[in-house]
């Protein structure tokens, strides 16, 4: 899966530079098209002939040693890149990277590309167990960097513990199942807006009325998009999950508010799936101070809330439109009617009283029912599973409306 792949391995400053050499070869014999660049320290431990030799193209060390006039080096190799992989990371670039320092070839080649960047740390085990250290990752993380993480053995420094850099062949092995499963990225040059979550309409400061979503099913549809390749926005009600990595999110309470958020991105997207489980009432009064008990019994008044989906699907020019239908009886009567009512390309729905289905669980049950009359039944299956069969459907609806191939 390597072959003819285009892979930058940047080689920071650490004994394990000895095994990039390794890796260097590895990746050139599995046939990938390898160039290397070495940072000041880690020309100290190997030289950069070693490099050269074994991948057989330049090596880069100095910003400014410009080897081709018509291009400028850093942004050229930034551009190049199928995959950046830093290997060994030390602790030193991680931090600059996660600080956006760039002042050296491989900070700035890596500030400049949009191609997706690995990090295979490799440090004494304090250093990796540091906070700052700890931090650092955590934050490039944010920035959707993904990691290799260093095995625990004997190291250079004596310690024997977590720090060494992972074995070649094994990186090797990580790097063709990447391209293995992310080889095509159908969604990549599309927007898609995503609501996950539930809402919450308050009553007073203390009190709201909400429903049972945990974001599964939308940060699940969220991650999934990103993975094929979308530019993602998560427009989430208040949920337990942490920010997906390499994507905007937008959290909001009310479905005032996520009507608003929504409205604000939707003219840029292309698909637009409302997996949210919007509030359909809100109390008539959010009363400022704790509505104080009282005698006897007590009545709310309740008013709509807009009904978003409904709105886009009057607004909708080019986008694929998707909602769901949270339903406990009549599934498919009820489905149908939103798909017509909503001017919406599908409904993904489920019966979230079925044990398996719906709110809160890790697996969903949905049936997808599309406009030319086509109903999908699916069977029991994980949320990041049907997340991947909606985004099969989404390609599919993206063909069919001819805005597929032009990005
Ligand atoms: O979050 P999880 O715990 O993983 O649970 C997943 C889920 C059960 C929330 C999800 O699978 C689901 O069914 N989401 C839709 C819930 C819902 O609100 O369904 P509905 O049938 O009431 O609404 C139909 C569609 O209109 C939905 O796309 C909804 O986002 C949208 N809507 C509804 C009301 C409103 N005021 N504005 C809307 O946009």
């Amino acid at each position: 899966m390597v072959k003819d792949k285009k892979i930058l391995l940047c080689v920071t400053g650490g004994i394990a530079v000895y095994k990039a050499a390794a890796l260097t070869s590895k990746l050139v014999q599995a046939g990938a098209c390898v160039k290397v660049i070495l940072s000041e320290s880690a020309a100290k431990f190997v030289t950069p002939l070693t490099f050269q030799a074994l991948s057989r193209n330049e090596v880069y060390t100095d910003t400014f040693d410009e080897k081709n006039p018509q291009v400028i080096a850093h942004i050229d190799l930034a551009d190049w890149a199928d995959l950046i992989l830093v290997a060994p990371a030390t602790a030193n670039t991680i931090a600059k990277l996660a600080g956006g320092i760039a002042d050296n070839m491989i900070t700035t080649t890596i500030l400049a590309t949009t191609a997706t960047v690995w990090i295979a740390p490799a440090m004494n085990v304090h250093m990796y167990d540091h906070p700052a250290v700890k931090k650092n990752l955590s934050v490039l993380a944010e920035y959707g960097y993904q990691f290799i993480e260093p095995s625990e053995g004997y190291l250079a420094c004596g310690y024997v513990g977590k720090g060494r850099l992972e074995e070649p062949e094994k990186i090797v092995e990580l790097i063709e199942q990447y391209f293995a499963s992310s080889g095509s990225q159908p969604l990549k040059g599309k927007t898609v807006l995503i609501t996950a979550g539930p809402t919450r309409e308050k009553i007073d400061p203390v009190r709201f009325i909400s429903n049972h979503s945990s974001g599964k099913m939308g940060y699940a549809l969220a991650e999934e998009a990103k993975r094929q390749g979308a530019d993602v926005v998560l427009v989430s009600g208040p949920v337990q999950l942490q920010n997906p990595a390499g994507m905007e999110v937008v959290r909001v309470e009310s479905a005032e508010e996520m009507y608003h958020a929504v409205l604000n991105y939707f003219d840029h997207a292309d698909v637009v799936i409302k997996t949210a489980a919007v509030s359909d009432y809100r109390p008539k009064i959010a009363y400022q101070h704790k509505v104080k008990k009282q005698a006897g019994n007590t009545t709310i008044e309740f008013e709509r809330t807009k009904d978003i989906l409904y709105e886009l699907g009057t607004r909708k020019k080019k986008q694929v439109l998707i909602g769901f239908a949270a339903e406990t009886n009549n599934v498919a009567e009820y489905a149908r009617k939103k798909l017509e009512t909503k001017n919406v390309d599908m409904i993904v729905a489920n019966n979230v009283k079925i044990e398996g289905a719906g709110f809160g669980t890790d697996t969903n049950i949905v049936t997808l029912y599309k406009r030319d009359g086509t109903v999908s039944e699916l069977p029991i299956m994980s949320k990041t599973a049907v997340a991947v069969k909606i985004m099969e459907e989404v390609t599919a609806l993206l063909k069919e409306m001819g805005k597929y191939g032009d990005c």
